[in-house]
């Protein structure tokens, strides 16, 4: 069958924009219908775009997490599962919520559209396709997936910066990892939500980023701070702040870095928070920050045996410092070693 016997006008490549995409670039074409999707495959082909099919909204699950592709058109009236439930749950799983997703459709109404922006769609084409607009929207989102993969990359560099202040010291080799999955452990057992479990894992490696700004005479000191290499100290939650404030994709780290040295009574900083107004995130990763850095050996004292550094922990609890219920399910945690 022609392309105009399926409704869409032939590109003849017209509308290339003269530039052709990077190679590589892949794109999932997601229709019930054998004839449709070859439709859209042949005018993404002749664009130069890798192209992968699925016939059903299993099948494109399962092909998105195997090989994610770079944008997904999508069928709405499909038998099974229907295109909203698709992209829905492509929106909702933090590995694949930042591909864009076109929605391809026969379906005029206004409601329609309401519903698939609810879904989490971030355009919608019209069947029968025009090839222009097609490849036009196609081209749109894949400006949006590679700002979003810049940011992802700009995360990274942030994250390697984490590394580096972590190796300045060489006692706290593994500790933002190690800290990161007690976390996360600890998040889970008090029912976390995913997108909170992934600002604990990345809030895990960057909290201390702002030591950065620390001088090594301060951060490296083996006897006690002075007041003012203390403040010079205490600054690094806020510097840390600063350095991730203009991520996007770091906000909901943002209260996790600012806040992990408040303490339960009021009596810690930068804001001298108390009780719940200290961020739930903030005090499950101080619990595991805290007793991983016991557990570690330095160079005034060796590492403290589980028992001995869940002793410590409770005891800064009854000095008003920590979340009693936190610290509790800390201690019960197998990961922690107690058991
Ligand atoms: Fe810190």
């Amino acid at each position: 069958m022609s392309l105009e016997s399926m409704g869409a006008i032939p590109a003849g490549g017209q509308d290339s924009g003269g530039i052709p995409p990077p190679t590589g670039t892949r794109i999932l074409v997601v229709d019930d219908e054998a004839l449709q999707r070859q439709v859209l495959c042949d005018l993404l082909v002749a664009e130069g775009y890798e192209v992968a099919t699925a016939a059903s909204g299993v099948e494109a699950l399962a092909q998105v997490l195997e090989a994610p592709p770079d944008c997904v058109l999508l069928d709405v009236l499909m038998p099974g599962m229907d295109g909203y439930e698709i992209c829905r749950r492509l929106k909702s799983d933090l590995r694949t919520v930042f591909i864009p997703v076109v929605i391809v459709t026969v379906l005029r109404r206004l409601e329609d559209k309401v519903k698939g922006i609810e879904a989490g769609a971030d355009d919608f084409l019209l069947k029968p396709v025009n090839p222009l607009e097609l490849l036009a929207r196609v081209r749109a989102s894949l400006r949006l997936k590679h700002l979003t993969d810049e940011l992802d990359h700009a995360e990274g560099v942030l994250a390697m910066l984490a590394a580096a202040v972590e190796a300045r010291d060489p006692f706290l080799v593994g500790h933002c990892e190690r800290l990161a999955t007690s976390a996360l452990e600890l998040g889970r057992a008090v029912g976390i939500d995913s997108e909170g479990l992934a600002a604990l894992r990345r809030g895990g490696l960057l909290h201390d980023l702002g030591k950065i700004a620390v001088p090594d005479a301060i951060l490296l000191k083996g006897s006690p701070l002075t007041p003012a290499e203390q403040a010079v100290m205490m600054e690094h939650v806020l510097v840390g702040e600063r350095i991730c404030q203009p991520l996007r994709s770091l906000r909901p780290v943002l209260p996790i870095i600012r806040s992990h040295h408040e303490r339960w009574d009021g009596s810690g900083y930068p804001d001298g928070l108390r009780g719940e107004a200290i961020p739930l995130l903030a005090r499950i990763l101080q619990i595991a920050d805290i007793y991983d850095a016991l557990r570690t050996p330095r160079p005034y004292r060796v590492g403290l045996p589980p028992t001995e550094a869940a002793t410590v922990l409770r005891e800064e609890t009854a000095r008003g410092w920590r979340d009693p219920r936190l610290v509790e399910v800390f201690v019960a945690l197998p990961a922690v070693g107690l058991q």
